[in-house]
């Protein structure tokens, strides 16, 4: 693999590669023990838009394997003065680093960038598209709660139209045997979401029971030009996660959220603090899988 620029492209046995070397490095990365798999020189994080875990993650994930890290963000750049993203990506690539993760909001940048570029790219979310590696660190941490993904239902609840996370997510889960749900306020759902490999609801409350597990999507009104809903607190009442719901999901099944957490709207507080919530699981297992996808692009 030299690019990561999306689950679309990758088959079922990539998949559980990038998962079996994710569960080596997590190991790892709790005993301190393992061989340091590689040591590149360094990588740069080339972030066009705001992220708290993603950015980290990578970073963390590449200084723990020995690499330097460097950091380039589009505030404070000459991204102001008008430079282009080819301009900006190909002299970050003349300064020489392996690999390059990079953020941007408008879908196809990273795959633009690798056409120009000598290093690895890794797509870190671009535009409504993809988000691969936050796919596989929520397919990591869902194979570890639920057993396995073969047969199991993972609903994918909210924003789905504005969201990378859940197409990464429908492709990754449905290549690994999952079915998937999406559900939402059919305005948020775009039409031909099927074509990916899942099914859709407009109503929260039939599946909730039904299901293994629950991945509530941010609501991403900053993505939103025009009024996709009535109001917040109707979405949120209609399709939040809120305690009366997950108290009626069956007993295994776990609630997952990529975040940053819009708390009241789309998942209330008790429940992304509560017994199911698996979503500081998948922070911590997001440096792993990391680590993983930078040793397969390296
Ligand atoms: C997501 C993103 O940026 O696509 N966050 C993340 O990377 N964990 C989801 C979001 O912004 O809502």
């Amino acid at each position: 693999m030299r690019h990561l620029l999306g689950i679309a492209g990758l088959d079922r046995p990539t998949i559980e590669g990038l998962l079996a070397r994710s569960e080596v490095h997590l190991r790892s990365l709790q005993t301190g023990e393992g061989p340091k798999p590689f040591v590149w020189r360094w990588i740069a994080t080339v972030f066009f838009e705001d992220s708290t875990r993603t950015r980290l993650s990578f970073e963390a994930a590449a200084a723990s394997l020995g690499a330097n890290v460097v950091t380039w963000s589009a505030r404070g750049s000459s991204t102001s003065k008008g430079e282009t993203l080819l301009d900006t990506v190909r002299n970050i690539d003349a300064m020489g680093p392996a690999a390059m993760v990079i953020r941007h909001g408008s879908s196809g940048a990273p795959h633009l960038a690798a056409a120009h570029v000598r290093g690895a790219v890794i797509n870190g979310g671009d535009g409504t598209n993809e988000h691969p590696s936050q796919a596989l660190l929520d397919a990591f941490t869902l194979q570890k709660a639920l057993g396995s993904l073969g047969g199991k239902r993972i609903a994918i609840v909210g924003d789905v139209a504005h969201s990378r996370v859940a197409r990464s997510n429908i492709l990754c889960l449905s290549a690994m045997g999952a079915e998937v749900i999406v559900c939402g306020p059919p305005t948020l759902i775009p039409p031909c979401i099927e074509s990916l490999g899942a099914k859709v609801s407009y109503d929260l409350d039939a599946i909730v029971a039904e299901v293994d597990a629950v991945m509530m999507l941010r609501l991403q009104l900053e993505r939103q030009s025009e009024s996709f809903i009535p109001s917040v607190r109707e979405f949120g009442r209609l399709f939040g996660l809120n305690t009366a719901r997950a108290d009626r999901m069956r007993a295994h099944a776990v609630v997952l959220h990529p975040g940053p957490l819009n708390r009241g709207v789309e998942i209330g507080s008790d429940v992304a603090d509560g017994a199911r919530s698996r979503i500081l699981d998948q922070v911590r297992h997001g440096v792993a899988v990391r680590r993983a996808i930078l040793e397969a692009c390296g």
